[in-house]
């Protein structure tokens, strides 16, 4: 492509560390459909005839059938898909195919041929993410008024319901499609028009590529346009955040299906057996999601170091783009299809959550909450009260609520029978009414909300 100022041929270390080819095949299809519009708009604009413009269509038609059946035959001393293209073009249709890099440059193709890229494959991210939310609602909705331990430093804290559970990973899964679309939305500038880095001399019309390619506008400044990689980062960044909801997801799926917690059963279609012990059932597709999250933390601080300190305007650094992205990204995919696998398939044990929601005194606030109610007690003191009986009913060895009338009254000389109204794990999860609150009422409305939003 550029002999002409050139005597030798690069040496085949500067091919190995040079070529991108490998990686970049991967866009040939944004490739393609950036170049097509691009050679359209040179038509439309008399930059290059009809004639030249029909033959520079047919031709990366064809291209793009070779590659999809396989008949591409990739060169690496070709560097990247842009000129492997380029130059199969050029077998096929001859000069024409010249005239397509009028009025464009490398760096402003591969910017907008990535952004294309990304912005599909957010497409893709955000359905997963809401096939995994439907998934959790369903859950949600088995689950509904199945009490359970709410933990908080991971000791039993107050009952919970499993429904009210699961549907706090559906609002984080929502938070996650947010950051992914808002990260698009400004993503969804046309950078190609922008040239090599100063734009160009030619009368180039920036809208109509923009409109073919489905960008709100042209981005404004060239220099900016082949230099920002910001689209890659703010995605990199949201793939981060939604793979740490996963991994925590992951990690309560590794102790809820354990033996000493049996909340959940995950199905033989998401665990494995182990080879010398026969009684085992691994929840190794939960680990290996918890697991994931350091690759994709790799390539937000990779991709983050390539950017941090580089000048204006485009560098060969910012190559260092592309592999760390598809391995982010396609791993984000396969965790997100692995968790909602394992999400549907998974099936909660009532009795197994209630009983481990009724250890460890989970409604005493409840109790205290009474003590302020009926006997208008300031909750400090309610607070102290209400563990001076939990002493007591420590030493009897039972719970609360086996706690007698008279037991009750030698801590508090006020309190009624009316206490065990709210002492007892329904009675505590049905009272948590207030907005955002764990009862089965409110958690049915939430269900019928989630359900509403996804379909
Ligand atoms: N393969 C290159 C990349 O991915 C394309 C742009 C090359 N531009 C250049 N001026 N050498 O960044």
């Amino acid at each position: 492509m550029w002999g002409g100022r050139f005597a030798s041929s690069p040496d085949t270390l500067m091919e190995a560390i040079n070529a991108s080819i490998d990686f970049d095949q991967r866009l040939y299809a944004q490739d393609i459909r950036g170049s097509k519009a691009h050679a359209a708009m040179l038509a439309d604009m008399k930059l290059i005839t009809a004639d030249d413009n029909a033959a520079i269509q047919n031709g990366l038609g064809a291209i793009l059938k070779e590659i999809e059946t396989g008949q591409f035959e990739v060169s690496r001393s070709l560097e990247d898909i842009h000129m492997n293209i380029e130059a199969r073009l050029t077998e096929l249709i001859g000069d024409p195919a010249g005239r397509l890099h009028t009025a464009r440059s490398r760096n402003d193709q591969v910017a907008t041929d990535f952004k294309l890229w990304v912005r599909d494959q957010i497409d893709v991210t955000v359905e997963q993410i809401a096939q995994l939310q439907s998934a959790l609602v369903a859950q949600a909705e088995t689950g509904v008024d199945f009490v359970m331990p709410g933990f908080t430093h991971l000791q039993s804290a107050q009952p919970v319901t499993f429904g009210h559970h699961m549907l706090a990973y559906v609002e984080m899964l929502e938070r996650d499609k947010g950051r992914f679309v808002d990260a698009r939305r400004r993503l969804n500038e046309n950078p190609l028009g922008a040239a090599a880095l100063a734009g160009t001399s030619f009368n180039i019309d920036r809208n109509r590529t923009s409109d073919a390619l489905g960008f709100d506008r042209p981005t404004a400044n060239s220099l900016d346009s082949v230099s920002d990689r910001d689209f890659v980062l703010e995605t990199l960044n949201a793939a981060s955040i939604t793979t740490i909801h996963l991994s925590r997801f992951a990690e309560e799926l590794v102790l809820w299906s354990s033996a000493q917690f049996q909340f959940v059963t995950l199905s033989d279609k998401f665990t494995t057996g182990s080879s010398i012990m026969p009684q085992k059932r691994n929840p190794d597709a939960a680990e290996l999601i918890r697991a994931k999250t350091g690759r994709i933390f790799a390539a937000q601080t990779a991709l983050q170091t390539v950017m941090k300190g580089l000048p204006l305007a485009y560098s060969k650094d910012m190559q260092e783009d592309k592999e760390v992205t598809f391995d982010a990204l396609d791993t984000l995919e396969l965790a997100l299809l692995a968790m909602t696998g394992m999400a549907q398939d998974l099936t909660p044990n009532p009795d197994a959550l209630r009983k481990a929601a009724g250890s460890g005194f989970s409604t005493a606030t409840d109790l205290a909450d009474w003590l302020v109610r009926t006997l208008n007690m300031p909750f400090r003191q309610a607070h102290h009260a209400t563990g001076q009986l939990v002493a007591l009913a420590e030493n009897r060895n039972c719970g609360l609520e086996d706690l007698s009338l008279q037991d009750m009254q030698s801590v508090e000389a006020g309190i009624t029978k009316d206490v065990f109204t709210v002492l007892g794990l329904d009675n505590s999860v049905d009272s948590r009414k207030s907005y955002g609150g764990t009862a089965p009422e409110n958690v049915r409305v939430q269900i019928a909300r989630w359900k509403g939003l996804l379909t």
